[in-house]
């Protein structure tokens, strides 16, 4: 049997009453929870409110405009994204922003100074090791990690070093060749 008109309409108004006490709260779903740190990149200290689930990539690339470090993979396997936290290397896609409060970050853009590029930047240049350029900032920074702790490494050492960066083009040749160089360089006897 069919509903009369009254009956249909007293029906759909409880289904309304009932949808718009079991809809979720709007602001509920539009403000993410965000946390205020400190952190210090390349020398420069930022106080910054940041999303909890930024991740320190977004926070460099998006909020602090430093597009040097690259997203290869977005998912800790090709290195192109690695910085320097608190002077070691880490993947900057699978680090959370907040986790960096407090922390010293290096980025690609924090090598040269002054127009004057480091030992391993020039030794990159010198020996072709950028190819796609794409994950060279990840590999600079990963040798530049490697250089702060061994000031000349042997090739093996940088293998070893370097294993967590990925080169599609496989120039590994020339980029192994790049960081002893520089290794070299700076010790005076390139
Ligand atoms: S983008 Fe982070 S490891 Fe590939
Ligand atoms: S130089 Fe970037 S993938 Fe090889």
């Amino acid at each position: 049997m069919r509903d009369t008109p009254d009956a249909s309409s007293s029906r759909q108004q409880d289904t309304r009453v009932i949808l718009e006490q079991h809809r979720p709260h709007a602001a509920v779903l539009s403000a993410p929870s965000t946390s205020a740190i400190s952190l210090t990149v390349n020398g420069v200290r930022h106080h910054l409110d940041v999303e909890d689930r930024w991740t320190l990539v977004e926070l460099l690339r998006d909020q602090l405009d430093l597009t040097g470090t690259k997203v290869g993979c977005d998912r800790s396997e090709c290195g192109s994204c690695t910085v320097l936290l608190n002077g070691q290397p880490v993947y900057a896609c699978s680090q959370l922003a907040v986790w960096a409060d407090g922390a010293e970050v290096q980025t690609v853009e924090g090598l040269a100074h002054d127009g004057q590029l480091t030992p391993l930047q020039q030794a990159f240049i010198d020996h072709n090791a950028p190819q796609c350029g794409f994950c060279t900032p990840g590999q600079l920074m990963t040798a530049t990690a490697l250089l702060n702790v061994v000031p000349r490494p042997d090739a093996e050492q940088v293998q070893h070093a370097l294993v967590g960066n990925l080169c599609r083009c496989a120039n590994y040749n020339a980029i192994v060749e790049a960081v002893v160089a520089a290794g070299a360089y700076q010790g005076g006897a390139a």
